[in-house]
């Protein structure tokens, strides 16, 4: 073989050892030779199924449809299924139609106990005016391309969920008509870490000892706002975040104010 030929062969397969063959590919991850179990689980293919069928016309505005966010999904899940154990209610903040807390919620079969699942959104949008930066400029992005007015496909959503309590409003004002006492599951996923920073403020004395927080937006590229704010908040509870290769951070409540 000519050198040149050499060369370019050596080139190519350099390129190929390189280049991951994954056997998951999705949501801006890909892993390989990992045990994907869980995306063929029945119980968690059923809740996605049926979460995905219900936020369609929720994701109709990006013309690309419902994302693949399967292994975010399953983290809730798995947290949901955790709050099972604990006393306490389920919160999401930033639920627009409902891809994760329906996955979750349906998973748990919620409706079969007196959890309340409380679910905080404009269902609108994110508000813009108090936001700066590059947190702006995102926020306004994905209003123009991915949020319209979804209040009433998140109230068809949830209907078959009884103890569902859709709260309309800006955080934090929204929070100030709840009853909320103990939370045992929390998802927060409000893509602006000044509204997140407050979220937690309000939730944070509630959710039970061993609850978790997933933190949907903690690890993503151009979410580093978020990123900070989440790990000072977590220092100042003694606590820190762990980073998933989804782009979720998890946060284990160590306190012992919710009293479980
Ligand atoms: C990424 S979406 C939530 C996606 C949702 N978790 C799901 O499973 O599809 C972010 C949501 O946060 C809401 N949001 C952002 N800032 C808010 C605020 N200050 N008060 C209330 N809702 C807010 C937006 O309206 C939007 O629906």
């Amino acid at each position: 073989m000519d050198p040149v030929s050499v060369w370019l062969r050596n080139r190519r397969n350099k390129k190929n050892a390189n280049r991951m063959k994954t056997h998951f590919q999705a949501d801006g991850l890909g892993v390989k030779n990992k045990n994907l179990s869980f995306l063929e689980d029945e119980r968690f293919e059923k809740s996605w199924a049926k979460a995905v069928r219900l936020n369609q016309e929720g994701w109709s505005k990006t013309g690309k449809g419902v994302p693949d966010i399967r292994w975010r999904a399953h983290v809730c899940c798995w947290a949901a299924q955790n709050a099972m154990n604990l006393s306490g209610d389920f919160v999401e903040c930033g639920v627009h139609t409902g891809l994760l807390s329906l996955t979750a919620a349906d998973y748990v079969e919620l409706n079969k106990s007196s959890k309340r699942l409380w679910l905080f959104d404009t269902f609108e949008g994110i508000p813009t005016d108090l936001l700066s930066g590059s947190e702006k400029e995102l926020a306004q992005k994905n209003n123009d391309n991915i949020y319209f007015d979804v209040y009433e496909l998140a109230k068809r959503n949830f209907l078959e969920f009884k103890n569902a309590k859709l709260i309309k409003g800006r955080i934090p004002q929204s929070f100030s008509d709840v009853d909320i006492e103990q939370i045992s599951y929390c998802s927060i996923d409000l893509n602006n870490a000044l509204a997140e920073n407050e979220a937690i403020d309000f939730l944070w004395p509630k959710l039970v000892k061993g609850s978790i927080i997933v933190l949907d937006d903690y690890a993503f590229s151009g979410h580093e706002t978020q990123y900070h704010m989440w790990n000072e908040f977590a220092a100042s509870v003694g606590q820190m975040v762990l980073t998933l290769p989804t782009g979720q951070g998890l946060i284990i409540s160590n306190n012992y104010g919710g009293s479980e």
